[in-house]
């Protein structure tokens, strides 16, 4: 079977900065309690007129260039979001349509914040099979668009972004040497956007009672999000053939810094090999691993021959991780 490593990383991220200071001026929350309770300071915010599929097409551009891959040598392109443009057609195909792709498969995932190492191992299997040379892995989101900017419990944890890789056949012993997924559905209920689908259509009823918006058990989400993040970076570890200590970078779903700091002390793992951009960009679900991914690639902390391991958890409930040596 091929080897299947990631050669180019790319992110997007809109300009517009909401500071906990900022909510404190829209909801009954002071910046002491959001950094206290979750550790973030500030997200990025898009405007009325972009779409996921603006910071998607960016964030590839960006990934494609440091692979010095062209449009139309993508055979395809996956997008991770829960917030795609529309329902139909996909955001990766609005991306294919940007990108002038013309010669690529299009289509989107949804693992909510799990979507990026879902759509990771997903094109992996493409490449090792042989069918497909290049792809590209697209996490994007817009979750201020489905956020209540009336529920502190909520509104005060997310941000929008994009971040991108291009996944290509390397050298063997190299790129992606493990990768676990996993899914609960039965306990889904506790991160949810209930309403706009076949369940519960979009009515005037649904607009009126904040149906669209995200509803969220966070103690649960919290108490699940620790305990798998371990379970799943053992498994993957394991099953690469190495330990713990061959780890030299992990970068984990970026969800609340209390939530990595738990997982890290549980895996005896020092903060310094753990990346935490959270404090400036929030939760961005599928995005915030690609986006953690290329910051820690282009600050130079992952080096050539180096294991990393990216773990996440979201809605879903879903969870994954995969090692890679770089
Ligand atoms: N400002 C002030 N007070 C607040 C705020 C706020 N922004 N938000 C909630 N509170 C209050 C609540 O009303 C509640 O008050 P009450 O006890 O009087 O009812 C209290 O704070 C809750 O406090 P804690 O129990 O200490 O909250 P906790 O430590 O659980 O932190 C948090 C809450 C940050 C939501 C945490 O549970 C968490 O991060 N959970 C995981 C969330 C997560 O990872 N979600 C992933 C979603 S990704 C996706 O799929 C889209």
């Amino acid at each position: 079977l091929i080897s299947v490593g990631i050669t180019g990383t790319g992110s997007c991220l809109p300009e517009k900065e909401l500071t906990n200071f900022d909510l404190e001026k829209m909801v009954d929350t002071s910046d002491e309690w959001i950094v206290a309770r979750t550790g973030i300071s500030k997200r990025r915010i898009s405007d009325d007129r972009t779409a996921t599929s603006d910071l998607a097409t960016e964030a590839a551009r960006n990934a494609m260039k440091e692979a010095s891959l062209v449009a139309e040598e993508i055979d395809l392109i996956i997008v991770a979001t829960v917030t795609p443009d529309h329902g139909f057609p996909s955001t990766a195909c609005i991306v294919q349509k940007n990108l002038g792709a013309s010669k690529a498969v299009a289509f989107d995932i949804e693992a909510a914040c799990s979507g990026f190492i879902y759509g990771l191992t997903i094109g992996e299997q493409f490449i090792k099979t042989g069918l497909y040379k290049n792809i590209l892995v697209i996490g994007a989101e817009t979750l201020s668009k489905i956020v209540d900017w009336k529920d502190r419990n909520t509104c005060v944890l997310f941000g929008d972004g994009a971040g991108a890789v291009v996944l290509q056949p390397v050298k063997e012993g190299y790129g992606i040497l493990a990768s676990s997924l996993g899914s609960d559905g039965a306990s889904g209920d506790y991160l949810t956007q209930p309403a706009g689908g076949s369940r519960i259509p979009t009515t005037m009823d649904t607009v009126q009672n904040n149906l669209h918006y995200v509803k969220m058990d966070g103690s649960e989400v919290f108490k699940f999000a620790v305990r798998i993040m371990v379970k799943s970076a053992l498994e993957t570890i394991e099953k690469s053939c190495l330990t713990l200590e061959e780890v030299d970078y992990v970068i984990p779903h970026q969800a609340n810094i209390r939530i990595i700091e738990a997982a890290a002390k549980k895996l005896k793992l020092t903060m310094n090999k753990v990346h935490v951009n959270l404090d400036k960009y929030g939760n961005m679900s599928a995005a915030s691993v690609p986006v953690a991914l290329d910051e820690a690639v282009k600050e130079g902390k992952i080096k050539d021959g180096q294991i990393i391991t990216l773990v996440a958890f979201g809605g879903g409930l879903t969870w994954g991780s995969s090692v890679i040596r770089w």
